[in-house]
């Protein structure tokens, strides 16, 4: 890995917004999942609203709430239908099929918002937000079950003023499944044979010196990181003890027990945007 420091107060944006999407009755039976263990629908909601007010009421953000869809069971995942960086929203082209219309509401909800819409319409290309790992002075695009390499192509294309790297995702369903950005300069990681070598990859595939902090369990490795400058560092996260090594963040832990059951991270359920208040 090059030996470039990192400026971190340059590193990762405020955010004022949030994007979020309430949770279809059908994501119980119909959401795409990897394992087989049953949702509790009830639990599943509890823990979205508390997610959803930690965002408004915790961070301060204004949160933009979409209207659940029951034709599409698995739209609270919102992090899978836009990447947003600066002005920008790229509006993506979903890997799983049943979830491409998930982007109509999530275009609205961003041009409202005032972003610069660049949408993903080359029907060879494929690219969820769970496979984008944004690091405040790059991006990774995992290739993925989900995303291709016309989708980290067009993502490139879309945010130039960033290099962008692919990296294998193995036995996982996106990249961020095992990691996510914990502070300025600050990946987090999870300890599995699949993260580790992710990571291995970012860190050859980059001109700049990450710090790491390696979790024992991959999912607790996908956190919400945000700076607000009015409330300190903040990170929303899984309880982990690991997490309290770091001093400096206000930590506000938020159960994600019953969206995990169908591949929902904490990331996946909020697209995060900087804008001036009250547009
Ligand atoms: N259930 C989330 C996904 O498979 O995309």
């Amino acid at each position: 890995m090059a030996e470039v420091p990192l400026s971190k107060a340059q590193l990762l944006p405020g955010f004022t917004h949030a994007v979020v999407r309430a949770l279809p009755q059908s994501l119980a039976k119909e959401a795409l999942r990897t394992g087989s263990l049953e949702v509790d629908l009830l639990k599943a909601q509890e823990e979205h609203d508390k997610y959803v007010s930690v965002l408004k009421h915790r961070l301060g953000l204004e949160v933009v709430e979409l209207p659940a869809d029951e034709a599409l069971p698995d739209c609270v995942f919102v992090e899978d239908a836009a990447v947003v960086c600066g002005d920008t929203a790229l509006i993506t082209r979903p890997g799983a099929e049943s979830r491409r219309k998930e982007t109509e509401a999530m275009k609205a909800a961003l041009t409202e918002l005032g972003l610069s819409i660049v949408e993903m319409t080359d029907e060879s290309a494929t690219l969820d937000g769970g496979d984008v790992l944004f690091t405040g002075r790059e991006f990774f695009v995992g290739l993925s079950m989900r995303t291709n390499q016309r989708g980290a192509e067009i993502l490139a294309d879309a945010f130039k003023d960033y290099a962008v790297s692919t990296v294998p995702v193995q036995d996982r369903l996106h990249l961020k499944s095992f990691c996510s950005m914990a502070g300025p300069g600050l990946i987090a990681i999870g300890a599995s044979e699949a993260a580790q070598k992710a990571l291995k990859i970012m860190q050859q595939m980059s001109d700049h010196n990450y710090d790491k902090l390696t979790l024992p369990d991959d999912l607790a490795a996908n956190c919400v990181y945000m700076n607000l400058p009015s409330k300190g560092d903040s990170a929303l996260r899984l309880l982990l003890q690991v997490f309290e090594k770091l001093k400096d963040h206000m930590l506000i832990p938020v159960s994600n027990q019953e969206k995990v059951k169908v591949d929902g991270a904490l990331t996946c359920c909020s697209v995060l945007v900087n804008r001036k208040k009250n547009i």
